[in-house]
């Protein structure tokens, strides 16, 4: 099965992917990620793209479509797929059609106002990915990942001029997909609001489990 999770800012695509990643044992491809970690290195992807990324703008399309293209030719992609934050414009999602064909996309509905409340006290583990809230879902010991030991930090792109940047993204580049895939007849909406447990279970019909 390949899935596309499509969603503003902070509506839980991540957290939802790594819970549904390990139920369904697919690949979890999240391009923010993958960027991330390239930053960390320190790579020539990570130096092209750093500024862009604080900044809360979009990567070109050019660089993000060879990125996928590559990594879902990778032998885990083979068992299926959850790509996380791909595609995000309408030139992404008719390129990709070209070298991958997509089941589903699942589209998580939520309001900007808790968007802000999320952003602004996520934390995320440099080594794993896994994100922590820091009111309701705090690590165990400060700055510590409770998963993998890994240094928990507070994402650049998290401060608040660029969760408002971000967020005009999503709504001029990002939402026009919604419409796009719904006339295709592949979009599925799951209300994102409630709890992640809850998210998962509303996921998990829309797809039949
Ligand atoms: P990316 O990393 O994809 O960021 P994003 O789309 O802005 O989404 P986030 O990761 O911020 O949010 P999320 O939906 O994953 O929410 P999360 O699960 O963390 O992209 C970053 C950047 O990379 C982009 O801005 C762009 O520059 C570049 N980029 C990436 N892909 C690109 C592409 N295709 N083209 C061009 N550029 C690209 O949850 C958020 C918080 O809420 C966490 O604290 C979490 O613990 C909490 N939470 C989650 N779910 C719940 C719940 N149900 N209840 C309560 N709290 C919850
Ligand atoms: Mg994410």
């Amino acid at each position: 099965m390949n899935l596309i999770f499509l969603g503003s800012p902070g509506a839980g695509k991540g957290s939802l992917a790594e819970k549904a990643v390990k139920e369904l044992n697919l690949a979890h491809i999240s391009t923010g990620s993958i960027f991330r970690s390239a930053i960390a290195e320190g790579s020539p992807l990570g130096q092209k793209v750093q500024a862009i990324i604080s900044a809360g703008k979009l990567v070109d399309d050019e660089t993000t479509i060879d990125l996928v293209r590559e990594r879902l030719s990778q032998e885990d992609a083979k068992k299926g797929y959850i790509l996380d934050g791909f595609p995000r414009t309408i030139f992404q999602a008719e390129n990709m059609k070209a070298f991958s064909r997509v089941d589903k996309v699942i589209d998580l509905e939520i309001p900007d106002s808790l968007v802000l409340e999320r952003l602004a006290n996520r934390m995320v583990c440099r080594k794993c990915g896994h994100n922590f809230h820091m009111i309701r879902n705090k690590p165990k010991q400060d700055g510590i990942c409770d998963l993998c030991g890994g240094e928990v930090f507070h994402r650049e792109d998290d401060e608040e001029t660029a969760i408002k940047q971000r967020l005009e993204v999503y709504r001029a580049r990002t939402a026009p997909l919604i419409e796009y895939y719904r006339k295709k007849g592949m979009l599925a909406v799951v209300d994102a609001s409630p709890t992640i447990d809850k998210v998962m279970e509303n996921f998990m019909a829309v797809i039949g489990r």
